[in-house]
């Protein structure tokens, strides 16, 4: 079932997500499953300012784009050692290495690693299309981790991040959302107006490839955590 919580705004909802994260490792979680995007970057900041310890335990990251190196300030590498891993180490990070040079070979070995950590708590954005991870509409809901295309409306969103909307890569790694259904618990935030749309397709609309979010409705231990302004819309 979807427990859904409607906050303030990011800052509230942040500390929410917090608290579930502190909870869920107090209680002897392993592997946590992390996202990027601007979503989470307050959950981030508040497990880097608290005191908790992550030497003994796993994260797996949802995704990272095909072609860019772990260096690039753009890549999700990138991302996670500036918000978490530099100040929060864990005793091992699992990132989808965007400069594979076989995909399919990439591809399995990111199955592999998901398949031996077993994600205990799945942190997730929310794409203005719907998407997690990179599973844009139409991704199958027993999908793997594959290499993807990015829709135009995700290139033209993430484009925010870089110099030129021509810089943004076109393809990427992405956890499927067979994966993503697997883990023991998903906490989903959603900030903003911009998501208003796809919040209410996730929560009321039909459980449907078109919206991948929307398979949440079928997971039980899923809470959504929206601002006002995402839930505008229910
Ligand atoms: C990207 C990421 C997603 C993220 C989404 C929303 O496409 N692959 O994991 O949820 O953007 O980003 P933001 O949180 O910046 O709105």
């Amino acid at each position: 079932m979807m427990k859904v919580t409607i906050v303030k705004d990011s800052v509230e909802g942040s500390q929410k997500a917090t608290e579930l994260v502190l909870k869920a490792v107090k209680n002897g979680a392993k592997v946590l499953g992390l996202a990027t995007g601007s979503t989470p970057e307050g959950l981030y900041k508040n497990l880097v300012n608290s005191d908790v310890d992550f030497t003994k335990m796993v994260s797996v990251n949802l995704d990272e784009y095909v072609g860019l190196a772990p260096e690039n300030d753009q890549s999700y590498h990138y991302f996670m050692a500036k918000h978490l891993f530099d100040a929060k180490p864990f005793s091992k990070s699992y990132v989808p290495n965007g400069l594979a040079k076989d995909a399919a070979t990439e591809v399995a070995r990111y199955n592999k690693i998901i398949a031996d950590n077993p994600i205990d708590l799945q942190i997730l954005g929310l794409g203005r299309n719907g998407h997690i991870g990179f599973n844009e509409p139409g991704s199958p809901f027993d999908g793997q981790t594959r290499k993807v295309a990015l829709t135009e409306s995700t290139i033209e969103a993430n484009s925010r991040n870089f110099a030129h909307e021509t810089d943004v890569p076109k393809y990427a790694y992405s956890m499927g959302i067979g994966s993503i259904m697997k883990s023991h618990h998903i906490i989903l935030m959603a900030w903003g107006k911009e998501k208003a749309d796809a919040v209410k397709a996730m929560i009321e609309g039909p459980v449907t490839e078109d919206c991948p979010a929307s398979i949440l409705q079928k997971k039980h231990n899923v809470t959504i955590i929206i601002d006002q302004a995402a839930a505008a819309k229910l």
